[in-house]
This record gives C-alpha cells, sequence and structure tokens, in this order.
C-alpha cells in the first residue's frame, strides 16, 4: 500500500439517495450478466465525488447514461470498438461523445503482451482523448470473456498511461485474470484503495 492511501475498503454497500438507487437496481433489472448494484453504486460514487471531472470510459451499454449523468457538468468521453453498440448509443443518448477505436488483442495472448507492453498503446485514440490526463476511468471494454476475445490488455495499458496524477481507476470484472494482473501491474498493486464485488479501484499516485 502506498504510505498515502488507506487500506482497501468494501465499496457499494451503503444504499444511495433513493431516486440514484432506483435508476441502479432498474439498470441491473434491464443488463443481466453485467455490473451488480454494489458495482454500479461505487462506479457512481466515485464520479460523482469528483464531479464535474474528466471522465473516460472504456466501453458503452445500457450504464452510459448513468455515467453521463454522474458526471454532470464535466466532460465524459467513452471508447469503444463495436459499431453496433456505437450506432445504438448514439441513437439514444445523441449528445454522449463516443471515440471508435480497434482493439487488435487475443485474451489468449496476455502473457506474451504482458512483456511488451508498448505495443498496448491505443493509437487510434483522438488527440482530444490522448493529449488529456482524466480523473476518473472506468475499465469494462472490451470483451475478454472467451480466449479469442481482445481481453482488456489495451484498455488497462492505455488508462494507465491516460490517467492524471491523483485518478481514480475502476476496473470490472476483475475475478479474471487479465483485468487482476494488467490492473495490479499497470496501476500498481499497492495503490488499490477499494472494492466492490468483481470491481476495483486504483488510485494513481500525485507523483509517478
Ligand atoms: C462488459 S460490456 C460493457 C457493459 C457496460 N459497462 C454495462 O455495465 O452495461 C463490454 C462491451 O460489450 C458490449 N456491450 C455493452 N453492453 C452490453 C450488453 N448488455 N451485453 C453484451 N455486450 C454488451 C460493448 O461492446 C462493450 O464495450
Amino acid at each position: 500500500m502506498s504510505p498515502s492511501n488507506p487500506p482497501p475498503q468494501a465499496l457499494g454497500q451503503a444504499p444511495l439517495e433513493p431516486a440514484i438507487e432506483a435508476q441502479l437496481a432498474a439498470l441491473v433489472a434491464s443488463n443481466p450478466g453485467q455490473g451488480s448494484i454494489e458495482e454500479y453504486r461505487a462506479i457512481w460514487s466515485v464520479i460523482a465525488a469528483r464531479c464535474p471531472c474528466d471522465l473516460l470510459v472504456f466501453g458503452v451499454g445500457r450504464d452510459s447514461a448513468l455515467w453521463l449523468a454522474a458526471n454532470a457538468g464535466g466532460r465524459t468521453v467513452f471508447i469503444e470498438h463495436e459499431a453496433e453498440w456505437i450506432a445504438e448509443t448514439r441513437r439514444r443518448l445523441p449528445t454522449a461523445t463516443i471515440a471508435a477505436v480497434r482493439y487488435t488483442t487475443r485474451a489468449r495472448w496476455w502473457r506474451w503482451y504482458l512483456l511488451r507492453p508498448a505495443r498496448l498503446w491505443l493509437r487510434d485514440l483522438p488527440p482530444e482523448v490522448a493529449e488529456r490526463r482524466w480523473q476518473v476511468i472506468f475499465v469494462d471494454s472490451p470483451q475478454g470473456y472467451r480466449p479469442s476475445t481482445p481481453g482488456r490488455m489495451m484498455s488497462i495499458f492505455s488508462a494507465a498511461r491516460l490517467a492524471a496524477p491523483g485518478a481514480d481507476v475502476l476496473v470490472h470484472d476483475t475475478d479474471r485474470t487479465i483485468e487482476r494482473r494488467y490492473g495490479d501491474r499497470f496501476f500498481g498493486e499497492e495503490n488499490l484503495i477499494g472494492a466492490a464485488r468483481t470491481l476495483r479501484c486504483y488510485r494513481i499516485p500525485q507523483a509517478r
């Protein structure tokens, strides 16, 4: 643990205000196989604590409207690789800013990439994303549930480069090896400040 960080805490246990709880419960009910109520509470709370902030979200989905609302008045950019999900999100949320990217990895090669991290930078990020340092980053994309899916090596490595000093970085699905190993390697195991089920939160040191 970094000297400046408290011990990791259990996040997302306490209910939020009723209007937000109702939105989170509706999302969980309509979005099977994605986040749990504890995880969505934790993400909401981390974003809302910094709002208005520069928020970068890897992955769109039925949760996207919530993160825009949690960061009302701030700058929120989504990074997405699936054309259908980009189109669907633009239809539902016409004002959302979405940057299209391509992931060139396969989850099965995660060990190989761990030794060659320079290959993991997402080169097609637009300058307005690549040249900014982000205060909150949420990594929930691309898919990594099978060896033939891209895996989150590029999104996690790129998030580590894009994080501002003092940023909070959330990583979902850390019950999986890639998310855990890459998260600890690139954000620093010692910087883990909290978790909710399979969601981890790292706080990037002020000086690195
Ligand atoms: C783990 S999903 C992101 C889920 C989203 N953060 C949520 O909680 O609703 C990762 C990728 O799968 C696609 N996707 C988004 N929502 C999905 C859903 N409900 N079911 C299947 N795939 C989804 C998108 O391409 C997204 O980048």
